[in-house]
């Protein structure tokens, strides 16, 4: 008796779910392959929702690789669906990927993947181990990538050391302005060596990082011990260059001074290597999002590194 009142009171709770389920699996010819539809959609919004909480500046790289590490294991699991079916024996792999005129399943996770983590340049920063056979992937960070994030959080922890005892700009720039320097003297190191590269989170990280030291705080610009030596050597280059250039073409005025119409070579001005460098400057400032990483010193990268 009192089973019987419990299950009217579920139907009339929940309606008669028996029935509508019924029906769907009539009509829904996938309906076997729903499931791995919704698991494979579920992790596809969290991968987008974690690339789109982390866009502004972009670091998807550091921050969603463990979203990024379980849409590729799913997507894996759901490819090898060879042997659950919809209800005309197309393997639900098929149903998801190939079998509609367009598959919106590959349309996101291949956005995801070429459009936001390879154009990211994730590989720059970490390695993945894949081992999808075993849902058992890992991933290390570069050398390079640590090494850069230990400079910036002495940095970061030199600049809490000063503003814990004033709020005086003067003196970030004073004290913390050999930390600053080697940071940037690190990121340049790696940024102009031709073999190897960082990922957008760190190229956005330095960005913002002088950003906010030299427009925000008007920190100056102390990089005189390397720059004038590179300033120097460019001035040499530069002056025999245009020696050179100017006696050819004195001697190419002078051979062709027979001649009626002279053209006017005009010698576009040549770029120092400080574009380089005016390139990396952003001119949007950040301090709202930089006053809440320093409160708590904390670098972009995630803690531990590895994952399950
Ligand atoms: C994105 O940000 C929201 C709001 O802070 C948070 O609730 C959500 O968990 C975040 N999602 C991911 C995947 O990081
Ligand atoms: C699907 O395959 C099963 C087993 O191979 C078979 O019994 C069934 O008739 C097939 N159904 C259709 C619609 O082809
Ligand atoms: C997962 O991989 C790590 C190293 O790649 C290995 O040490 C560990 O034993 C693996 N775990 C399982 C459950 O396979
Ligand atoms: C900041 O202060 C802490 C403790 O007061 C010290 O351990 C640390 O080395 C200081 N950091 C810098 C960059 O001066
Ligand atoms: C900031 O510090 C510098 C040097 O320590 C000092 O000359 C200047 O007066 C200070 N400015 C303020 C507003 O306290
Ligand atoms: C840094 O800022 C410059 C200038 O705004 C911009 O062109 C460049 O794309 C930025 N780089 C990164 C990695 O955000």
């Amino acid at each position: 008796m009192d089973h019987i009142v419990i299950g009217l009171f579920l139907v009339a709770l929940l309606g008669c779910p028996w029935e509508a389920q019924a029906y769907g699996e009539a009509w829904d010819l996938d309906a076997p392959c729903q499931p791995y539809v919704k698991k494979l959609a579920a992790a596809q919004a969290e991968m987008v929702q974690c690339a789109s909480n982390f866009s502004s500046p972009p670091k998807v790289c550091t921050n969603c690789i463990d979203q990024y590490i379980a849409l590729k294991q799913t997507e894996h699991d759901t490819q090898a669906l060879t042997t659950i079916t919809s209800l005309d024996n197309t393997t639900c792999a098929r149903v998801i990927y190939g079998n509609y005129l367009v598959s919106y399943s590959w349309e996101i996770s291949d956005a995801v993947s070429r459009r936001i983590w390879d154009q990211s340049r994730c590989v720059s920063c970490l390695k993945i181990n894949w081992d999808l056979e075993h849902g058992n992937s890992t991933f290390d960070y570069e050398d390079s990538t640590v090494k850069f994030e230990v400079k910036l959080l002495q940095w970061r922890n030199c600049i809490n050391n000063v503003t814990d005892h004033s709020d005086n700009t003067t003196e970030i720039c004073e004290n913390c302005m050999t930390h600053f320097n080697a940071l940037f003297k690190y990121y340049w190191q790696i940024y102009t060596a031709p073999e190897s590269d960082f990922c957008v989170d760190v190229e956005t990280t330095m960005n913002d990082t002088m950003n906010i030291w030299h427009n925000v705080w008007r920190c100056g610009d102390d990089f005189r011990p390397v720059d004038r030596h590179h300033d120097v050597t460019m001035l040499i280059f530069a002056s025999v260059f245009l020696g050179v250039i100017t006696f050819l073409f004195y001697a190419g005025s002078f051979i062709q001074a027979e001649r009626a119409h002279r053209n006017i070579i005009q010698y576009s001005r040549m770029n120092p290597p400080s574009a380089l460098r005016s390139r990396l400057l952003s001119s949007s400032t950040l301090a709202d999002d930089f006053s809440s990483t320093t409160s708590t010193t904390q670098g972009f990268l995630r803690a531990p590194p590895s994952v399950r």
